[in-house]
């Protein structure tokens, strides 16, 4: 049933759209809705009484948890007020895991705190059967002197070489702040925001659905990473670049047999249980508390060169 559906970015409203499709068919579902802050999309009007957005969203997002299979996991991400709102619906149709905060800096509001995270909830269709890899991400040093910024203390025999588990604050992947690495659309997010949520919840093949594909980020992530997809936007426009967007990526985000997360070339997230194929593909220091002042680096015949990724930001200088 949804062969015909699979690896396709659909134009069309994604409430009748999940509609046709059959309960418990889809790996993970993940949304990144209108914000509803009067944002200026090619079409949608993002500018809907408050009562009519929350009766709206009540609608996808019980779609999304009915599609989503036992095994399976759903993702929103959203400004936390909305998010507010999300999780009273979701608690009555799955199982609540985390409230991912992705530490990003918005504008100044004025007269409130300076909002400075996305949430992204993460949702268990059913808890005993849910599908979830941990996962690393690197070691963050000082840029000046390359030293670890955490302090270890005694325990630095006891890292690990790649670096920490990733917890449920994301405060190393950045918003895509220059235009210049944007495609004509608001609310693009970063390409490995996506591949971590997808290393974590999905094996190869899986396939991950989401509603609001926009320029189709979650797509690419998805066949970055050997996985199928279904992306859905009201806008043909957006449909258009995500699939112009698709045609240039190939699947191939891999180190020897396991899918790896790349940044600027560098990996960015791995999971835990993949890290016995990887370790011969760094050099290491000779000792582990050396990591302190020593970064693990990709053996050269690794380096992974993403040549049709216009989707590059600016490093974040600590
Ligand atoms: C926040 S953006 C998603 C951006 C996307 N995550 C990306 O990285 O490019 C929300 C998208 O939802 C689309 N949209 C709005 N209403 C929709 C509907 N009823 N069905 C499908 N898509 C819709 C908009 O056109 C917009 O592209």
């Amino acid at each position: 049933m949804i062969d015909k559906y699979i690896d396709q970015s659909i134009h069309g409203d994604c409430i009748e759209f999940m509609k046709n499709l059959p309960d418990n068919c889809i790996d993970i579902t993940f949304a990144d809705p209108p914000f509803n802050l009067g944002k200026k999309y090619n079409g949608y009007k993002d500018n809907q009484k408050i009562l009519d957005y929350l009766d709206w969203c009540e609608k996808w997002i019980s779609e999304m948890v009915r599609i989503t299979k036992p095994s399976g996991s759903i993702f929103i991400h959203n400004i936390p007020k909305w998010l507010t709102f999300y999780a009273r619906i979701l608690n009555e149709l799955a199982h609540f895991k985390h409230w991912i905060a992705w530490d990003a800096p918005t504008s100044p509001m004025g007269k409130s705190l300076q909002p400075s995270h996305y949430g992204i909830l993460y949702y268990a269709k059913n808890i005993k059967e849910n599908k979830f890899y941990e996962i690393r991400y690197p070691h963050k040093r000082c840029r000046k002197c390359g030293y670890l910024l955490k302090d270890y203390g005694g325990k630095k025999d006891n890292l690990h070489p790649f670096g920490p588990l990733v917890s449920d604050v994301w405060k190393d992947i950045h918003r895509i702040k220059h235009d210049k690495y944007r495609d004509e659309h608001p609310c693009q997010l970063p390409i490995h925001l996506l591949e971590r949520i997808i290393l974590m919840s999905t094996d190869e093949n899986d396939v991950v659905l989401d509603p609001f594909i926009g320029t189709g980020t979650s797509a690419i992530a998805a066949k970055r990473l050997g996985r199928h997809f279904i992306g859905i936007d009201i806008d043909e426009k957006y449909v258009k670049i995500t699939q112009a967007k698709l045609d240039k990526e190939d699947s191939d985000s891999k180190i020897n047999k396991s899918w790896v997360s790349f940044y600027l070339e560098e990996p960015a997230t791995i999971r835990d249980i993949d890290w016995n194929d990887l370790v011969d593909s760094f050099s290491l220091p000779e000792k582990t508390r050396y990591i302190d002042f020593e970064k693990i680096t990709l053996c050269p015949h690794f380096n992974h060169k993403r040549s049709s990724s216009k989707q590059l930001e600016i490093p974040m200088i600590i």
